[in-house]
């Protein structure tokens, strides 16, 4: 069960900053870019049932409904150095904690999103807050179907999309799930500045040394052998023609 009452024994037991947790709200993601606006402590978290404009990546919308799966936001106001390696933290905090919940195969295709068999059951989208040229803090908004209510059709027409009952060995308690990611996220973060993150990432990527398509924009995608992930965070692409290309998650989209 998740509510205010799990989520303060979490805040105790893990030393989170503020949490609060909401029946419904437009997007978890909007209102912790708004506390931290106000000033929050590091290791912030919003959580919610349900999400009525919940934010996916390229503007998209996240369809989050009662009790189906996971949704909230993790704040980071202490994001001093390598922040583009969040993006990172994020995804092998999910993946650690749902590799123990399912018997399947669990990748990350590049940045951040969680598949498990190919087929994708987390988004997540990071944002930051800034104060003219100075970051005030970043949000890792993640998103987990776990019942097959979770999946909107939309999302399934869009691309290959599942939840993790379908690939569990018993029935995934919320709250269980929610602590192993959060302990892992703070776990992930203090290691942001050393290689274990980059080389965690790069150990748990998907398609790695596979031929993939990437998106830059409706008339221009490249095809080439997915190198690894650079050690900012950025796809490493090998054209046909040898030459080597890197891109930044705000500048491709790889393909499923
Ligand atoms: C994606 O497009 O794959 C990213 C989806 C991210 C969804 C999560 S749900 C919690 C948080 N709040 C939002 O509004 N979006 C993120």
């Amino acid at each position: 069960m998740l509510d205010q009452l799990t989520l303060n024994t979490l805040k105790d037991e893990l030393n989170l900053g503020r949490a609060e947790y909401f029946p419904s709200i437009p997007s978890t993601n909007d209102t912790a870019l708004e506390w931290i606006s106000l000033g929050c402590p590091n290791y912030s978290v919003v959580v919610a049932d349900k999400q009525t404009k919940g934010k996916g990546r390229s503007g998209r919308t996240w369809y989050t409904l009662p009790d189906s799966g996971l949704a909230f936001s993790f704040i980071i106001t202490e994001p001093t150095q390598k922040i583009n390696l969040l993006a990172g933290v994020a995804a092998l905090a999910v993946y650690d904690a749902v590799s123990k919940f399912v018997s399947a195969d669990v990748e990350i295709k590049w940045p951040n999103d969680i598949l498990i068999q190919k087929k994708k059951v987390c988004g997540i989208l990071v944002e930051s807050q800034w104060a003219g040229n100075q970051v005030q803090g970043i949000v890792l908004g993640i998103g987990i179907n776990i019942t097959s209510k979770s999946l909107n059709f939309e999302e399934k027409i869009r691309y290959p999309a599942s939840f993790l009952e379908r690939f569990a060995k018993e029935i995934i308690r919320r709250d269980d799930l929610f602590k192993d990611i959060l302990a892992n996220l703070i776990f992930w973060d203090k290691e942001r500045t050393s290689q274990e993150v980059i080389s965690a990432w790069n150990q748990r990527l998907a398609f790695l040394g596979e031929q993939i398509t990437a998106v830059r924009n409706e008339n221009n995608s490249i095809t080439g052998k997915l190198l690894a992930i650079s050690d900012e965070g950025n796809i490493l692409i090998k054209l046909h023609s040898g030459e080597v290309l890197e891109y930044t998650a705000n500048e491709i989209q790889v393909n499923i």
